[in-house]
């Protein structure tokens, strides 16, 4: 029979909990660039979204002091269906924005947004194992529980797919778009199985809108409707957030 995620044994996360979102990007960095340092052939999952901006930035400051990216290679979670990686509102143009244009990573992976969501997403699942799996996955996490793009409901043994978004995420999400242009209401992502066979996930979530997340996330039982809830079944999530998203653990 085969075994599911849900058989294996329960974790606590190893949380860092930190004063200022600042501190939380400052050791975001310090974790990913360790990572890379002590890893040959390190294989970054990255995330989107405001969370990792300023972790983004972080590793372009340590590229212009001399840092090397050469042996890293790069998958990122998801895409909106619909949208051409040079429209400036997807999550490739995002990455090379904030991070691949200004470094000198081997090569970063975005699902594409257009063609056969199907071909698509076996092709990341190939591409992925091929590159020998995910050693360190940074992660986000939505204010309903969500990672990548798996919403409530995402079954924990999903891998990559196409995936509809809630009304509430694509509200979030809202601001990145230029006015009256509608926020997709489809993307392809990860699944939650793919995220949890990442060697090691770093999950940040900063400010009192992430507190109810964290709380679906860690303060009760794994169940579907907290996506962010599965990440109790892996064994090594570094969680790192401030004093205002921690309040959720207590
Ligand atoms: C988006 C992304 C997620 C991200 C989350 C939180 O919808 N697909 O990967 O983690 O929302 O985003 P933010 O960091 O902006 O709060």
């Amino acid at each position: 029979m085969t075994r599911r995620i849900t058989d294996g044994a329960r974790h606590r996360p190893q949380i860092t909990m930190l004063d200022s979102a600042e501190q939380v990007t400052h050791a975001a960095a310090r974790r990913i660039l360790d990572y890379i340092a002590t890893t040959p052939d390190p294989v970054l999952g990255l995330a989107t979204g405001r969370t990792p901006l300023a972790v983004y930035a972080a590793l372009v400051g340590a590229r212009r002091r001399g840092v090397s990216f050469a042996a890293v290679t790069s998958f990122n979670l998801d895409e909106y269906r619909g949208l051409a990686a040079d429209h400036p509102a997807s999550f490739a143009a995002y990455m090379r924005r904030e991070l691949v244009d200004h470094i000198d990573i081997r090569q970063g992976h975005v699902p594409s947004g257009l063609g056969n969501a199907e071909a698509i997403a076996t092709d990341y699942e190939c591409q992925i194992a091929a590159a020998g799996g995910i050693g360190l996955q940074l992660l986000g996490i939505g204010v309903n529980g969500h990672i990548g793009f798996n919403e409530p409901g995402s079954p924990f043994d999903s891998r990559t797919r196409k995936v509809r978004l809630t009304e509430a995420t694509q509200r979030a999400n809202d601001a990145d778009f230029p006015p009256g242009t509608p926020v997709p209401d489809e993307a392809i992502t990860m699944g939650i199985a793919t995220i949890l066979s990442a060697r090691q996930i770093l999950l940040l979530a900063t400010g009192r809108a992430k507190r109810d997340a964290l709380r679906c996330a860690f303060g009760v039982s794994p169940d579907p409707s907290c996506p962010a809830s599965a990440l109790q079944y892996h064994p090594h999530v570094v969680l790192i957030c401030d004093r205002a998203a921690a309040e959720g653990l207590a």
